[in-house]
This record gives structure tokens, C-alpha cells and sequence, in this order.
């Protein structure tokens, strides 16, 4: 008999929907998954107000084909710039459709040219949010082109984030994606109002699927896949039951020829088979019990919402990913194009 894994089911706690065609393609591989994400405000214009975060999200919600209508919830954020005022975190937070404030330090990723030039500029922004105990999502990255790219999260812990906490004790931060075991072990050291996001391809590859065989566009992100020792201390969290690491999978489609492009752009298209992929990942780790807490208790817990009550169940079988997905009358690859995964989503 296959063998079938039944649990709570899951959230994304850093998801990109991209907005418009693009996202009514990649929405239901999200709704059928997870009952809620949190959405990223990185759009061009980026989603800088609640009027606009609500629109957003009554785009998404229109956006849902009918039989996922009413099961998915997304959890909205602002983008946060240096003239992001005290009284715009006053309105997201009595809009209740607003869940947190994301910073991108300017320059640091994909559409984050409006990011935060200075944290200073952001002082009185930050006082509110810590008031009003709005969570900050950090891009924990420093965008200093002297600091290698391969340690940009390193010196973010150090030159940011460390004052940040010290100067608004109260805020209540996550690291979003980690990809270092500094990162990791800053966040275990911090007592409790610091949490993080682990993305599935953090959890399965290393800095090698960037070059292994020719250049690899589709493997690049930000942050960028890190050495062997990092992935390793990835998994020994994300699968080791510690209540602030929880699942996020940075799921960043790009059409085709912005990746395969003479500079390419930063972002992995995971939605399709997300949870399939954390599911292997704490198979092969020996602590599947352990995916449950991960991806469906630690999230609503840090955020202060409630568990879902609803299940998800997927059955040990091999299947194909596509080649390519259709993204909005343009091409998506997804990760893992053309290969298999060992867990299937059961639909019901
Ligand atoms: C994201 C995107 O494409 O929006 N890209 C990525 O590589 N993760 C931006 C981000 O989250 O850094
Ligand atoms: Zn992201």
C-alpha cells in the first residue's frame, strides 16, 4: 500500500503572487496547497498603503477559480520606504488585512529600487510599528557591493540587524529566507521575538546547482544557494521542532526570458510542488513527524493567528514535473523541470 501523510494543513509565511495574468497563473498551485500566505508587496509600484494592499488583495481573492473560492486567505503586507509614515502603520494595523511590513534594503533583490536607503529615515515608522506590534520581515542582506555576495546575510546580522533589535526592543522581526548557519544560529541565540523563514530549495541545494553542467539560471536567487555546510544547518533546524523556524518558500516566478537572459533575474518558481518538496526534505532527514510543527503550527503561532483546522494529505508516489508552466501568455520553468518528486498531493 502507498504509504499517505496526513496533516494540518499548511501556510506560507513569504510567498510572490505577481499580480494580473502572471498571478492568475501561479495562484491555485498556492490556494491548492496552503490556506494562507503571506504576500509580498515587491509589485512595480510596490504595495506601499493599506488602500493598495487591499486591492490588492481583492485582486488576488477575484483571481481564485471557483472551486478554491473561500480557501485561501492571503495575509497582506507594505513595502516599507524611507517615507513610509507612522499613521500608514496605524491604518494597516486597524485594517486587520494587514499582517506585517517588509523591508528590502534598496537594491538588494528583485524590484527593491523604492526599498529603505537609510533605516534611519525610518525611525519614527518603526517606533509605531513596535507600539502597535506589527511584525518587520527583514531581506536580510547588506547591498554594500564591497561585501561578497556570498556573505551579504553574515554582515547584515552584524551592521542592521543587531542595532535594529537593540534600538526597538519590542519589535517582533523575521529573518526571511536564511541561508547561512550564522543565520541560524542568530536566531536561536535571540530569545523569542525573532523568528525566520526557511525556504524548499535552501533545504535542497547548494552553491554547486548554480554551476553544475553550464551556468544555471534557474537555480539563481536572492540570497544566493550557499556552500554545503549551510544547507546541512538549514535542515537541522527546519526539521529539529525549534518553534521559530518555519516555512516560507519564496516562490518568485519569472517569465522565461528574464532568466535566460544575459542577466538573468533573481527568483525560483517552487509553488507547484512546495510542500511535496519540504516533505522530501524531512524524509530524507529521518523526521517527517516532525514537518507538521514546521509547516503548519510554528507560522500562525509567531504571527499570532490561529492554526488552520483544515488537512492536507499527500501519498508517497513518484511524479513528473512539467518542463514548463504557462505564466500569464509567457513560459515559467519551474524548479526541478522535467524531473520527479516523491510525494504527490492528494486533492479533496
Ligand atoms: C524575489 C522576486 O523575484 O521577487 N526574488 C528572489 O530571488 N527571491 C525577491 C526576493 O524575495 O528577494
Ligand atoms: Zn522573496
Amino acid at each position: 500500500m502507498t504509504n499517505k501523510l496526513t496533516f494540518t494543513r499548511p501556510d506560507d509565511w513569504h510567498l510572490h503572487l505577481r499580480d494580473g495574468r502572471a498571478m492568475q497563473s501561479v495562484l491555485p498551485d498556492i490556494a491548492r496547497r496552503f490556506a494562507r500566505a503571506i504576500i509580498m508587496p515587491n509589485l512595480k509600484p510596490p504595495v506601499v498603503t493599506t488602500a493598495q494592499a487591499a486591492a490588492y488583495r481583492a485582486r488576488i481573492l477575484s483571481a481564485l477559480p471557483q472551486e478554491l473560492a473561500g480557501r485561501f486567505e492571503p495575509l497582506m503586507t507594505l513595502y516599507l520606504t524611507d517615507t513610509t509614515t507612522p499613521e500608514e502603520i496605524s491604518r494597516a494595523k486597524a485594517s486587520g488585512i494587514v499582517q506585517a511590513v517588509k523591508l528590502y534594503p534598496a537594491g538588494a533583490t528583485t524590484h527593491s529600487d523604492a526599498g529603505v536607503t537609510d533605516i534611519a529615515r525610518c525611525e519614527a515608522t518603526l517606533a509605531m510599528m513596535e507600539k502597535l506590534d506589527m511584525p518587520l520581515l527583514v531581506h536580510g542582506e547588506v547591498v554594500d557591493p564591497a561585501v561578497d555576495i556570498f556573505d551579504r546575510e553574515k554582515f547584515f546580522i552584524d551592521r542592521m540587524l543587531i542595532p535594529l533589535l537593540q534600538r526597538f526592543p519590542g519589535l517582533r522581526v523575521v529573518f526571511e529566507h536564511i541561508t547561512t548557519k550564522e543565520a541560524v544560529e542568530f536566531v536561536q541565540a535571540v530569545p523569542n521575538r525573532i523568528a525566520a523563514t526557511i525556504t524548499a530549495h535552501h533545504l535542497m541545494l547548494n552553491r554547486n546547482a548554480l554551476f553544475i553542467g553550464g551556468l544555471q539560471p534557474h537555480h539563481y536567487c536572492l540570497p544566493v544557494l550557499k556552500r554545503e555546510i549551510h544547507r546541512q544547518a538549514l535542515v537541522t533546524v527546519a526539521t529539529s521542532g525549534h518553534a521559530r523556524f518555519f516555512l516560507g518558500t519564496d516562490s518568485a516566478p519569472h517569465p522565461l526570458g528574464d532568466k535566460e537572459s544575459a542577466c538573468g533575474c533573481a527568483g525560483i518558481y517552487s509553488a507547484h510542488a512546495a510542500i511535496e518538496f519540504y516533505a522530501e526534505v524531512f524524509e530524507r532527514a529521518g523526521k517527517l513527524d516532525q514537518l507538521e510543527a514546521f509547516a503548519s503550527f510554528h507560522g500562525p503561532d509567531f504571527y499570532g493567528l490561529p492554526r488552520n483546522t483544515g488537512k492536507i494529505s499527500l501519498s508517497q508516489e513518484s511524479w513528473q514535473i512539467p518542463e514548463e508552466i504557462e505564466f500569464g501568455g509567457d513560459k515559467l520553468i519551474p524548479l526541478r523541470a522535467g524531473g520527479q518528486v516523491g510525494w504527490k498531493l492528494m486533492e479533496g
